[in-house]
């Protein structure tokens, strides 16, 4: 599902940035241009980089 349709940037790539260490819609706007043209997909993106993060702890806990 696309999170930002001004510049084509679904989940999946949210998640990708995340897991190479973007914390913030700030990181993953710098990254990938995401809420840098209309701002519509600032709220999406940022439930979506809080869901990776929660799943990367998760996953750091359940691999010790
Ligand atoms: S939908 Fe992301 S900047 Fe417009």
């Amino acid at each position: 599902m696309f999170v930002c349709i001004c510049h084509a940037v679904n989940e999946k790539a949210i998640q990708q940035a995340v897991s190479e260490g973007a914390q913030n819609v700030r990181d993953v706007r710098r990254s990938l241009n995401v809420g840098s043209q209309c701002g519509q997909c600032v709220r999406q993106a940022h439930e979506v980089i809080e869901q990776a993060k929660a799943l990367a702890v998760d996953s750091q806990f359940y691999a010790a």
